[in-house]
């Protein structure tokens, strides 16, 4: 009897473009074409779909995807409990505090007030580091924050710093490190595991040749 396709969540953007490279490398073939956001690939092993990177861990922990590609950061925000199969080594950033260049914010006030779409990572952070602190959330171009004055400070993450830049922000601090992970509902695993298993195999196999072909 043939299996149901393993069901597969990729973020919007930057990681689905990644992930769906590395995908293809593996022979695992499929588009989003005409804004269309479920699609299944040539071999009918599995079945993708194309959401927003918040919603990622919602669609895992629901089980109406077995499989996704998350970063650490959203994951933590979800409060989700996932297995990890994989990291990959594409997609990595770093979550930083930042604030408006030449202002000499330092990080050092008596309580920060910041803007953050990491409300519960920046709240755990800072309790963690005995700091008071206001956060504001927002749920995107964070870097408006101090530039309007709502914030002398914002968590974000910062890959290449050009967004800080071209808004006069500077990092003052970097707080952690942000890797992106297969993740796996529990339950879907045990369910799938033998199935789950050798795609875990291919992938990392496939990652390793992938960046080699890159390299050269
Ligand atoms: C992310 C992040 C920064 C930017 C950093 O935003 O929140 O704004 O990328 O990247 P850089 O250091 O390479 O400039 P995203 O593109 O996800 O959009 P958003 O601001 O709407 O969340």
């Amino acid at each position: 009897m043939k299996k149901e396709p393993l069901s597969f969540a990729l973020p919007k953007g930057r990681l689905m473009e990644q992930s769906r490279e590395l995908l293809h490398s593996m022979g695992i073939d499929f588009s989003f074409d005409d804004r269309r956001l479920v699609a299944d690939d040539a071999t009918g092993g599995f079945r993708f779909f194309l959401v927003k990177n918040s919603d990622l861990p919602t669609y895992v922990n629901h089980g109406i995807a077995g499989l996704g590609v998350c970063g650490s950061d959203v994951i933590y925000e979800s409060g989700c409990d996932f297995y990890k199969l994989h990291t990959f080594g594409f997609g990595g950033t770093k979550m930083c505090l930042a604030g408006l260049r030449d202002a000499h914010n330092n990080g050092n006030d008596a309580a920060l007030k910041i803007s953050t779409k990491f409300t519960r990572f920046t709240r755990d952070y800072y309790h963690r580091h005995n700091k008071p602190v206001e956060v504001i959330k927002l749920n995107g171009s964070v870097e408006l924050g101090p530039v309007l004055g709502l914030s002398p400070y914002i968590v974000d993450l910062v890959e290449t710093g050009n967004t800080l830049k071209a808004n006069n922000l500077e990092v003052i601090r970097e707080l952690e490190d942000i890797k992106v992970h297969l993740i796996v509902n529990p339950s879907y695993y045990k369910l799938n595991y033998k199935r789950i298993n050798k795609f875990v195999e291919d992938i990392k196999a496939g990652e390793a040749k992938w960046n080699l072909e890159r390299q050269q």
